[in-house]
């Protein structure tokens, strides 16, 4: 029999506002799987105004991921909160806007582009290996997060919008001081009940506008350089060689695509491509600090793909380094840097044993499932053997590990984050040993859009 979301078990909360002004924003994830552990994967949170369906159950999240965009879609305040941002894209748009934009963004950061423009990346590794040499000899403790920033938003623009920044060698405060107060204030907005910013705005509402400025005004550099390619080489527009481009032709030759368009899916890629691919090496980092196994297998193998090289020079090199990509996947299986999605539901529905009407906001963790013994064998062992075909553990359950998400909206920068973390990790094991100065303990998770950790501090030392 059909359950209604009403008639669910849930944390009870105060009478009448519910959980409405008890939660603990950034360490909502975490006070998830507590509950989900009290009342089972599929629970009720009441929030006062209304009910929010929260799935931690990995079949069924899958079922939500995969019907998509017909039966369900982002959440309607996250687009919303995201529009009066100044960002419309591929991420938050839904329906035949998103069907017009995925296909022009996927292309661009395909596997075929990735070799393409590895020439143009490469040079970005080897800058980093240069300032890591020069933290290595001074001795200094440093928030390694800020340099992997820093070379997150090098290869994304590079990649995507053709545009060399060289934000590595750059000194002083760079994009990532302005991108860095972006996702933290829109998942702020979203979880507001009531959006007290459009009455009054607070000194990090203030920041906010001027980092909204500051990334309109690059992203409007990148525009005008790319325009400018197009016009010099008018041939680039029969097979455009990056994404900017591409969708620069796209809106000159089909009306559905504004001006408007263009700039919301830069900004886009420039916020999906810079935060999540940092985060998910700077957790890498620090779960290696307790895992010397791990660490020198992953450090074998980086030697045996780079031979006498500091770092892959060539493309080819990383599709070898199958080890340091288990070593990511366990590191995104116990800190992915997206672990909730928020949806809504585009029609009445009957979703396993729940009734769900059109409107249910609906909440989805998607770590839980992934440290469950029912999923994955040894669950709290850190294992990058499991993620190979040949030494596969026993229970091996891909529907509970989707820190990409899934369906027809999976990340398409998957593969580029991937190649990232390969060039990062062989580099950094293959020059360097790594100390951690902050004490492990120490470090706490932090759900601000994305789930950082806290700062901390590492030691070079080169080998
Ligand atoms: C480790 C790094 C990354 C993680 C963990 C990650 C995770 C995610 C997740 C969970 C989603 C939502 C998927 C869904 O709704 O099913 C997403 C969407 C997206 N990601 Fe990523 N991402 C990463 C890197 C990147 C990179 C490098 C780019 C591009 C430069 C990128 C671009 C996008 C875009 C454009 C979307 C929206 C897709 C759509 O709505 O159709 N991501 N990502």
């Amino acid at each position: 029999m059909a359950t209604k979301v009403k008639d669910l078990p849930g944390p009870k909360g105060k009478p009448v506002i519910g959980n409405l002004f008890s939660l603990d924003l950034p360490q909502l994830h975490n006070s998830i799987e507590e509950w989900s552990a009290e009342h089972g994967d599929v629970f009720r949170l009441n929030l006062g105004i209304f009910d929010q369906l929260v799935v931690t159950r990995p079949s069924m999240l899958q079922k939500i991921m995969k019907e998509r965009p017909h039966g369900f879609a982002r959440s309607e305040k996250l687009n919303k909160v995201i529009r009066e941002s100044g960002v419309h894209g591929v991420f938050n748009t839904e329906g035949i806007d998103w069907k017009k934009h995925r296909p022009i963004v996927a292309k661009g950061l395909d596997v075929k582009h990735q070799k393409d423009f590895y020439p143009a990346i490469e040079p970005i590794l080897g800058r980093l290996y240069k300032k890591w040499q020069e933290r290595a000899k001074s001795g200094e403790a440093f928030f390694i997060q800020k340099d992997l920033l820093r070379f997150t938003v090098d290869v994304t623009s590079s990649l995507a919008f053709g545009y060399s920044m060289n934000t590595i060698e750059e000194e002083g405060g760079a994009i990532q001081d302005h991108l860095e107060k972006v996702f933290p204030m829109i998942f702020k907005r979203i979880n507001m009940p009531v959006p007290w910013y459009k009455l009054y705005r607070t000194k990090e509402d203030k920041e906010f506008d001027v980092a909204v400025l500051e990334m309109n005004r690059l992203v409007d550099e990148f525009i005008t350089a790319a325009r400018k390619r197009l016009q010099d080489n008018p041939e680039l527009r029969e097979n455009p060689p990056s994404v900017i481009e591409a969708i620069i032709v796209a809106a000159e030759e089909q009306e559905d695509i504004s001006d408007e368009d263009v700039r919301g899916n830069i900004l886009t890629l420039l916020m999906a491509g810079e935060d999540t691919t940092a985060v998910t090496l700077n957790w890498l980092i620090y779960l290696l600090s307790q895992e010397p196994e791990v660490t020198e297998k992953m450090r074998d193998e980086a030697n045996s793909v780079l031979g006498d090289k500091k770092w892959a020079t060539v493309y080819e090199d990383n599709a070898k380094m199958r080890y340091i990509e288990g070593a990511a996947f366990e590191s995104m299986r116990f800190k992915p840097v997206a672990p909730i999605m928020l949806f809504q539901a585009n029609e009445d529905i009957q979703l396993e044993e729940v009734s769900i009407k059109k409107g249910q906001r609906i909440l989805t963790q998607h770590r839980y499932g992934s440290l469950q013994e029912e999923n994955f064998s040894e669950a709290s062992q850190f294992k990058p053997e499991r993620w190979l075909k040949e030494s596969r553990c026993p229970v091996h359950n891909t529907e509970a590990f989707s820190p990409f998400g899934g369906g027809a909206r999976y990340c398409p920068g998957r593969n580029l984050a991937i190649l990232e973390i390969r060039m990062v990790m062989s580099m950094l094991l293959k020059n360097f040993e790594v100390e951690l100065v902050t004490p492990y303990d120490s470090v706490d998770e932090k759900m601000a859009f994305t789930m950082m950790s806290s700062p901390y501090e590492v030691r070079l030392k080169e080998r």
